[in-house]
């Protein structure tokens, strides 16, 4: 399915072709390490992938480090305030220049282990007591650059192209208007949780369970959840069964994201959680919720099989009480908990290797097809 320029019956999107004859994936694409492995060199290392977020990113002058994909990177921001990655190992003897996690700031780079110094373009200023190697060269000796790209406050590498270019498409354009920069961020947590990173990317890209994990949100009949795709970008968004009479709520029942009038459901009002949320799933590893007072996001590194690391994020906008605050926290909290708690029963049946040999739902999972069809692409 994607989003074009044609008359589209806005109450009927068409499902997805294949999804009505698809299946669930069998269980050992959760849980076989000799699978996994194989999914981790052609989804996390070849192509694009989240990173992290830039307003984690060291000020100018500084770096970091980073594993995507189990490829160590280390993140650097120059002096001209340019985001720049390299594979995190020094070309003497393969040292890390950074810790996972930790910062560094200074003109120059250096490696821990022999002091070799690095500009922040990878270049080697120095290479102290190295004597007088046959045919060596400096300037042959730079850090393996890795392509870096930016989105809004989202970084994403590629170890696999370093001349690679980063295309989201249209439906990443579709939420240009929501004020994601001027938000504060306000929730930063990073877990290992015991699943396969697919079941939450599946879990999140769906919202059949809602009513049932979920029983807090109001899923009254008043709304559905419709999706569309277009390239790595899933966009799922809360629809208005019944339009009222003013012309904010025709955008929240008749529109498709993008179309003119869209960027004013970032202006909505909103009497509770979920009301106007638009839910992107970023292939293979970014959710990002984005509402008119907040942004929750998370990203997930894959350690192993059974094992993700998930990092979450929350930002609020600026101007809402205490109050406000916390209740928008604690309704996010709760959500993000259920969630946690049904993926990880999930992954307890992968692992002891029993097939669901399931159906997706037709209207309901269409993420969750989406999801498989990026995967078996990414594979094939
Ligand atoms: S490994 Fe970096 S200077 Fe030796
Ligand atoms: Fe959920």
């Amino acid at each position: 399915m994607s989003l074009n320029n044609s008359p589209v019956d806005l109450r009927h999107i068409p499902d997805p072709p294949g999804i009505a004859t698809a299946r669930t994936l069998p269980a050992a694409w959760y849980a076989d390490p000799a699978f996994h492995e194989h999914e981790r060199r052609r989804v996390f290392r070849g192509g694009w992938v989240c990173a992290g977020v830039t307003d984690e990113l060291p000020a100018p002058g500084s770096w970091t480090a980073r594993t995507v994909g189990g490829v160590p990177l280390l993140i650097v921001r120059d002096r001209d305030g340019i985001v720049r990655a390299f594979q995190n190992v020094c070309r003497h003897r393969a040292a890390p220049l950074c810790d996972e996690g930790a910062t560094g700031s200074g003109s120059l780079i250096r490696c821990p282990y022999h002091a070799w110094l690095y500009r922040h373009d990878g270049s080697l200023a120095k290479a102290q007591g190295v004597g007088h190697p046959v045919g060596f060269d400096v300037a042959d000796y730079s850090l393996k650059p890795v392509a870096i790209a930016q989105w809004r406050r989202f970084v994403f590498t590629n170890v696999a192209d370093p001349d690679a270019t980063l295309e989201l498409g249209p439906l990443a354009a579709a939420v240009d208007a929501c004020p994601i920069e001027s938000m504060e961020p306000t929730i930063s947590e990073s877990n290992e949780r015991a699943f396969n990173w697919k079941v939450l990317l599946e879990n999140y890209s769906e919202n059949y369970h809602t009513p049932f994990v979920h029983p807090e949100i109001d899923t009254s009949s008043s709304e559905d959840y419709p999706m569309v795709s277009s390239g790595p970008v899933l966009y799922a968004w809360d629809r208005h069964l019944r339009p009222g009479a003013d012309d904010d709520e025709r955008i929240r029942s008749t529109l498709l994201p993008g179309e003119p009038g869209w960027e004013r459901l970032f202006a909505a009002g909103t009497e509770r959680p979920y009301d106007v949320g638009s839910y992107l799933t970023v292939w293979p590893n970014l959710m990002v919720n984005l509402f008119p007072d907040a942004m929750l996001a998370m990203w997930m590194e894959p350690v192993d099989a059974v094992t993700t690391r998930v990092e979450r994020r929350m930002y609020l906008a600026p101007g809402r009480s205490d109050t406000q605050r916390a209740a928008i926290v604690d309704a996010h909290r709760l959500v993000h908990d259920q969630d946690i708690d049904i993926c990880v029963a999930v992954q307890r049946s992968h692992s002891a290797g029993l097939d669901a040999d399931g159906v997706l739902a037709t209207f309901e999972e269409r993420g969750v097809h989406f999801v498989h069809e990026r995967l078996r692409a990414a594979l094939a």
